[in-house]
């Protein structure tokens, strides 16, 4: 089996560490870890979330890799190709598809929130971001920015501010992809995440001295501040809630960027003389760094010593980032600066994640359909532009945002990693899997790692998609014993559905139906290369 050979590659260990290390640091990073840790009490949701990082997301991650770079040696360089090397089975294509339309739909409304971003930076930057010491008044101007108080108003007259940011940074992404792997992602990268991480240690260093900015609030310290983002509470207690389990496990498959379908796609792209464990070990090392030593330092502790508990408690992601701390930027010293800076800083997170979220659109394009980059590009912008103008449009609430990262952004990671740690442990095999995760290896695994791919992951995160399924679909209540379907279930089937919420699924559904599509005709063009290819060493027929 071989797929059309594409001749692109890394240039450095260096660059593709970086790459990936990008695609996970992110808006997850920043904005989705320190609300969920505040919200689950600090010190429990770190024990959930440590052992979903150890027992999930680095096993998945190796994974992935490996598989990534096996599939690579064989041609493929796309999750449909890649997952048809490896399961040696017509229907390997059309489940690998999930890896194409998994980035693609995330794309759609991730590159929305990442213009909020470089709208929010714009904004700070040129001093126009004076909106008083009320916090309603942060919130009112982002509701009209993003749109969130009615549909297509942000289409209409005065109000499409966003629209430019959405365009420019949607352009910034296809102009940086269409440079390809090295030139493209690979320099970006290089550039972009040094840059972050000096943005976020000098934010991280005003927060640090901040000491008690109103004396006649003397609670309110930096200390109290660190002690509400990290001492554990009663533990005990709230490690018996399933609920932190399950937002654990989504923030480190979010985070790591792993089920998505861009490690297989970026690791197809290495030799097999370069490292995966190594390499896959620090760029999820360096993915922590930024969540835990930076996110974790930032957004909670500055909001906390400005506002007290009363400031945080119950906010959600988007309230924590673009409404309580542009409040707590505005009692500080400077604010269109450090303000500037943070937005900046989300940024360009959010650019290095959004680029390795169209890289498998693009493989799966010039692979399967034989096109070459500046059609595949064409084409995925077309589909890509027609997703982000749905969620654009159906604004209200951000109904169309939330739907679709329901679904997508959390159910169909699962299933992905599901995907993943199968084909890794039972379908190549543990032995195998084993001796091709070691093949240039820089670090030797320890044996104990076997049973955790072959058993222990699987399980794990299979009881975990089991609660979740229970909990946030069929509305599980565990003290009454009874099932009570949520929003994201009546809001498709109920009395009285959600039109918004109804289109966001049908979107999934064309985007999914186009790939299998696709597959279809992508399959016959492997199996002609097969056919006309003869047989090498190594090479599954
Ligand atoms: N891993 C990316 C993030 O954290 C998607 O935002």
């Amino acid at each position: 089996m071989t797929g059309r050979r594409i001749a692109e590659t890394w240039t450095s260990r260096l660059g593709v560490i970086m790459a990936v290390a990008g695609s996970a640091v992110g808006l997850g990073n920043f904005l989705r870890f320190p609300g969920l840790a505040a919200q689950y009490g600090s010190g429990a949701f770190m024990i959930a979330y440590f052992i979903s990082l150890i027992l999930l997301g680095i096993p998945v991650c190796w994974a992935e890799w490996t598989l990534g770079r096996y599939a690579g040696q064989r041609g493929f360089n796309s999750s449909p190709g890649i997952f048809y090397a490896l399961i040696r089975h017509p229907a390997g294509k059309y489940i690998g598809v999930l890896g194409a339309v998994i980035p693609v739909v995330i794309y759609m409304y991730y590159v929305y929130i990442e213009s909020w971003c470089l709208g929010y930076a714009y904004y700070y930057l040129t001093g126009q971001m004076n909106l008083g010491s009320e916090v309603s008044a942060y919130g009112d101007f982002f509701a009209r920015f993003v749109g969130a108080v009615e549909d297509g108003l942000t289409l209409g007259r005065g109000h499409n501010q966003v629209i430019i940011f959405l365009a420019i940074a949607f352009t910034f992404n296809f102009v940086i992809i269409y440079r390809g792997i090295a030139k493209g992602i690979e320099l970006f990268c290089r550039f972009a995440m040094p840059a972050l991480i000096v943005l976020a240690l000098i934010i991280v260093a005003r927060v640090l001295t901040l000491g008690t900015p109103d004396p006649a609030r003397p609670d309110q310290n930096l200390l109290n501040g660190l002690g509400f983002m990290w001492n554990p509470g009663d533990v005990g207690h709230q490690l018996r809630n399933p609920e932190l389990w399950l937002a654990a496990a989504g923030q480190i498959f979010f985070s790591l960027s792993v089920g998505f379908g861009v490690i297989v796609t970026y690791a197809s792209y290495l030799s097999e003389k370069d490292d995966v464990v190594l390499s896959g070990l620090t760029a999820s090392s360096a993915n922590e760094f930024c969540e835990v030593a930076l996110g974790g330092m930032i957004t909670v502790p500055a909001a906390f010593v400005f506002l007290g508990t009363a400031g945080i408690m119950g906010q959600g992601t988007f309230a924590l980032g673009f409404n309580v701390l542009p409040l707590v930027f505005s009692k500080m010293p400077l604010p269109w600066l450090f303000g500037g800076m943070f937005f900046t800083l989300l940024f360009l997170a959010a650019v290095t994640s959004s680029l390795s979220m169209l890289q498998p659109g693009i493989a799966y394009l010039e692979e399967g359909l034989g096109l070459n980059r500046k059609q595949s590009i064409t084409l995925l912008g077309m589909l890509t532009a027609l997703g982000c103008l749905f969620m654009v449009y159906f604004s209200k609430d951000l109904k169309a945002l939330d739907t679709v990262d329901f679904w997508v952004g959390t159910f169909l990671i699962f299933v992905m990693a599901t995907i993943i740690l199968i084909c890794f442990g039972w379908v190549m095999g543990v032995d195998q899997g084993w001796v091709e995760a070691h093949k240039g290896a820089e670090l030797r695994l320890p044996k104990f790692f076997k049973p955790i791919f072959k058993y222990v992951s699987p399980l794990y995160l299979l009881t975990i998609f089991a609660f979740w399924v229970l909990f946030k679909v069929f509305g599980w209540d565990r003290a009454t014993g009874t099932f009570t379907p949520t929003e994201y279930v009546t809001d498709l089937v109920g009395a009285e559905p959600n039109n918004v919420a109804r289109l966001g699924v049908l979107l999934i559904l064309v985007v999914t139906g186009f790939f299998m599509v696709l597959a279809a005709a992508a399959g016959r063009r492997w199996d002609r290369a097969r056919q006309a290819t003869p047989t090498r060493k190594g090479t599954p027929q």
